[in-house]
């Protein structure tokens, strides 16, 4: 009952404040991402926690990667990159790390990486901490990817910023479902 609960209420929280999760609480969110559904057991993934001065040295690079990507960039958007990572007082990088392997393509691992991420994030709802997955052109920059020691076969999948919710969660949509599922003769 109270995994559904999580399941059906958790909402993503932009705004996010200190303190960062504890370590016991990390913990928890790894132990449920090591729970999720994964072909052949590969653990087709790794994460890397920034926090503190991290997330000022990631927005410096933020800036530099604004910069190479878009020179003429006005001074608004030059900050904004160096503020960015400061959304929150933590954010968990997730990587994709697929292993060759016989029977499971890299779709499948991939795949395996983001059903780890949803584990963060209900792990992490579960524990009363706020988490927004965020992307966007950051995750692909070179000098991101460098910085995070992202080999060519691996790729960021998420940027899970994380913390305590500063504002109180909206409720979670109420959708119908009828139009995501058929029943099959
Ligand atoms: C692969 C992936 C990438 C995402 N990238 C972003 C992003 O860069 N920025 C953003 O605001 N939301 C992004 N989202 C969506 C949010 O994490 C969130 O799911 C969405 O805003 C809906 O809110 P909810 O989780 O409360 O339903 C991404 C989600 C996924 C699964």
């Amino acid at each position: 009952m109270e995994l559904l609960q999580g399941l059906l209420n958790r909402v993503s929280i932009q705004r996010l404040e200190s303190p960062p999760p504890t370590k016991a609480q990390l913990e928890v969110m790894l132990q449920a991402a090591l729970r999720a559904p994964d072909h052949a057991n590969l653990k087709p993934w790794r994460s890397v926690m920034v926090a503190g001065e991290g997330l000022t040295e990631l927005g410096a690079i933020l800036h530099q990667a604004q910069l190479e990507r878009a020179p003429e960039s006005d001074a608004q958007t030059l900050e904004r990159c160096i503020k960015m990572p400061h959304r929150a007082p933590s954010i968990l990088v997730l990587i994709a790390s697929p292993k060759k392997h016989p029977k499971v393509p890299e779709a499948e691992q991939i795949q395996a990486t983001a059903a780890a991420g949803h584990a963060i994030l209900l792990a992490a709802h579960a524990q009363h901490l706020g988490a927004v997955w965020r992307t966007g052109w950051v995750v692909s920059h070179p000098m991101v990817r460098e910085a995070f020691d992202v080999t060519a076969d691996e790729q960021i999948i998420a940027m899970i910023y994380l913390g305590t919710p500063s504002v109180t969660p909206k409720p979670a949509p109420i959708i119908s479902s009828q139009d995501f599922i058929k029943h099959w003769h």
